[in-house]
């Protein structure tokens, strides 16, 4: 019988997902990763196909884990897809599509693998947040709405499930380099008065991520977390985490949405 523990990362065909199956997986874990394409198994990384929002997709990937092994210790929740358009010009369709992903496809993993944890009476689970789910961010307005839903399930979560012995921690990183751009949204209607504003934007954000920190720092701490004996609730990743956080529990409002305006080079 193989006494690996398990660990199951959610979007593992790219970025941090990526590279953190691969550290896991030199760190002696028997590791699934998951895209919503097919993808052979590599240096010791089983790849599953996942989209987080279906039910059956998801029933479908825990079920064919617990079949080879009969136990998931840790779980990642990562995959996630950015959303970058003013939320007056963002159709309430898209808006939703963003929550499917970022919240609601957490939650439907989360619900998979909760009875075998549960059962366990053991389980850990890792939840990629991000530095706009501790700060409401300009023109990624849905995006960080679905990341602070994230946020308070998560901190819930962690209280209700303590005595099973599950715990709960938020991964909450800045901006890093990688693929996460490339799935940016397209406003659904467009308004002349958000026209500078939104280029801007937009751009800042396309900057951010592009000259983005190493990914790898990200990875590596999903990895320092997932083998801690006592884990924390939240860990904070890359510059602006450990930073706008904490400006914005010192700042008065208006200095803060100031320095936020500046920062974007807002007119
Ligand atoms: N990069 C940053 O600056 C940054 C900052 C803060 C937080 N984050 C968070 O970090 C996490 C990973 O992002 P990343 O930067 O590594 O982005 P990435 O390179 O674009 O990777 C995103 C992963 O999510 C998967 N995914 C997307 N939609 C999915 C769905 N419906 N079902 C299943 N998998 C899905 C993708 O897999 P397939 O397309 O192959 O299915 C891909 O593997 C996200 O939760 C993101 O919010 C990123």
């Amino acid at each position: 019988m193989n006494n690996k523990k398990v660990v199951l990362v959610t979007g593992a065909s790219s970025g941090f997902g990526q590279l953190s199956v691969q550290l896991l997986a030199q760190k002696g874990y028997l590791v699934f990763g998951t895209s919503r394409k097919e993808h052979s198994a590599s240096s010791g990384v089983e790849m599953l196909v996942l989209d987080v929002q279906s039910d059956s997709s998801v029933q479908s990937c825990v079920k064919q884990i617990l079949a080879q092994t009969n136990r998931i210790d840790v779980l990642v929740n990562n995959a996630g897809q950015i959303h970058a358009s003013m939320i007056e010009e963002t159709s309430l369709e898209q808006a939703k599509n963003v929550f499917e992903t970022n919240f609601w496809g957490v939650v439907r993993v989360t619900n998979a693998v909760l009875p075998i944890m549960r059962q366990q009476r053991s389980g850990h689970i890792i939840n990629v947040s991000s530095v706009g789910g501790l700060i409401g961010a300009p023109g990624q307005g849905f995006y960080s709405a679905s990341k602070f839903a994230l946020e308070g399930y998560s901190e819930a979560l962690s209280v209700e499930l303590d005595p099973f012995n599950i715990k709960i921690s938020l991964i909450e990183p800045g901006y890093f380099k990688t693929n996460f751009n490339s799935a940016m949204l397209q406003p659904s209607i467009t308004y002349p008065d958000y026209d500078t504003v939104r280029d801007v934007i937009r751009s800042s954000i396309q900057n951010a991520i592009a000259q983005g920190d190493d990914p790898e720092k990200v990875a590596r701490m999903i990895a320092f977390v997932a083998q801690s004996q006592s884990p924390r609730l939240r860990y904070r990743v890359g510059y602006e985490a450990q930073w706008l956080p904490r400006l914005k529990a010192i700042l008065p409002d208006h200095l803060f949405r100031l320095g936020a305006r500046k920062r974007l080079n807002l007119p």
